[in-house]
Parts: C-alpha cells; sequence; structure tokens
C-alpha cells in the first residue's frame, strides 16, 4: 500500500459521461489522476441508484490505474466477490451498512484488495474506532452519501478526520484518509490540512475541459 502521507487524488466517475466511460477513465488517467473513484449505490443504504460489480468490469480493461470501489450498500458481503472478480483494487464498505464489520474488511484483505471502512457526516469517529487497526483507509464521508455536485460539510466531519489522523499517529496505525464529497480546489486543502490524503472529486473535475489543470489544482 502507497504511503499514507502522499496525495492521491481520485476522480469519481459518477460525474462521468457513463455512454463513454472507457475514454473517461483514460482521459482521467491522461490528466494525472492517482486512482479512479467508483460509488456503488443500491437504492436502499443510500437514495439512488448508480451501479453494480459489470460496470467495474467495464471500466477495468481501460486503465492500470487503481480501482477504489465505494460500496454504498445495505448488505456488502453478499457482493464482495463479484467486486473482487470485477476487478477491484480496493473495496470501502459503510460502518453503518447491516453486516459484521470485521469479518467483511477480512474478507477484503483475503480477496487481496485494500480495506475501506467509510463513515456518514452523521456517524460520531467513536462507531469505527474498534476497526482502525483493521483496514488501510478510512473514508470519511464530506456530503449526505447518494448523490454529486452537494456541498462540504466542513463542520461535521474535519473534526473526525483529524481524529483518525492523530489516533493513526499515536497507534503506529497505517491508514490512508479519504474524503469524498464536495472536493474542489478549495476544500481540497481544507481536508488536507486536516490530515487526509486521498481525495475524492467527481464534479470538480469531470466537470472541466481542463481535468490536468484541475488535478494539478488540487495537488498545490
Ligand atoms: C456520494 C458520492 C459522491 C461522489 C463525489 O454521494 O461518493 O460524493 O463521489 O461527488 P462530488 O465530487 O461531485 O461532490
Ligand atoms: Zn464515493
Amino acid at each position: 500500500m502507497s504511503d499514507c502521507n502522499t496525495r492521491i487524488i481520485a476522480p469519481s466517475v459518477l460525474a462521468s459521461d457513463w455512454g463513454q466511460v472507457g475514454a473517461e477513465v483514460k482521459r482521467a488517467d491522461k490528466a494525472g489522476a492517482d486512482w479512479i473513484h467508483l460509488d456503488v449505490m443500491d437504492g436502499h443504504f443510500v437514495e439512488n441508484i448508480s451501479f453494480g460489480p459489470q460496470f467495474v468490469s467495464a471500466v477495468r480493461p481501460h486503465t492500470e490505474l487503481t480501482l477504489d470501489v465505494h460500496l454504498m450498500i445495505t448488505h456488502p458481503d453478499k457482493y464482495l466477490e463479484e467486486f473482487v472478480k470485477a476487478g477491484s483494487d480496493r473495496i470501502t464498505v459503510h460502518v453503518e451498512s447491516d453486516h459484521d464489520v470485521s469479518a467483511t474488511l477480512a474478507a477484503i484483505g483475503e480477496a487481496g484488495c485494500g480495506r475501506g471502512l467509510a463513515l456518514n457526516p452523521a456517524t460520531p469517529f467513536e462507531e469505527v474506532l474498534p476497526f482502525l487497526d483493521q483496514i488501510d483507509l478510512l473514508l470519511v464521508m464530506t456530503v449526505v452519501p447518494g448523490f454529486g455536485g452537494q456541498s462540504f460539510m466542513a463542520e461535521e466531519t474535519m473534526p473526525k478526520v483529524a481524529a483518525a489522523s492523530a489516533y493513526r499517529d499515536e497507534h503506529g496505525l497505517e491508514y490512508h484518509i479519504e474524503v469524498d464529497g464536495g472536493i474542489d480546489a478549495e476544500t481540497v486543502h481544507i481536508a488536507g490540512k486536516y490530515g487526509s490524503n486521498v481525495m475524492v472529486a467527481g464534479t470538480a473535475l469531470y466537470g472541466k475541459d481542463d481535468m490536468a489543470g484541475a488535478i494539478q489544482q488540487m495537488r498545490e
């Protein structure tokens, strides 16, 4: 796993033109993206329905970049095998979903994928404490999951990023801290200052003609 102090930019294909997702993923790759973020939604855990493992398989042949799959679904354990077979490199599940979190994280690790755990803005940081020694990535949602294009929720979420960063250093752990939702040229620097290093952005990157320039701005 790469160093959790390196800034990683992960465009979210939720905001891309799905009709030409192969070209859109190549565009992100060429523009200097580090990972590709795929937002899976089941219309039950979140209001919206997006795509499933087949969409991940459709993306896989178009890039060598890390596929960072974010499961906003109620029963992630039921679908793990399909997402692994589809070519996911990292799989992130929600602490709020209906599953045995430790068992799911162990299964993701056994499949050779990066183990990610996500928490929503309303979920206290304490809820993920029992699992921080079982993950490679903590995803602190900076919007209520379900839709792109929402505003960054700093108040509810930055203290959690800071707490996650402090806990990791105090306990000699090694997990990335990822933020997702409302990340743009301004909010990326706020999130970085509090301690996150993986920046997911949909609208702020796929909405730009000059994606390379937008990614560069997020690195400075
Ligand atoms: C949850 C999704 C979105 C998406 C990013 O709703 O995870 O956060 O990735 O959306 P933007 O960058 O458009 O806010
Ligand atoms: Zn996401």
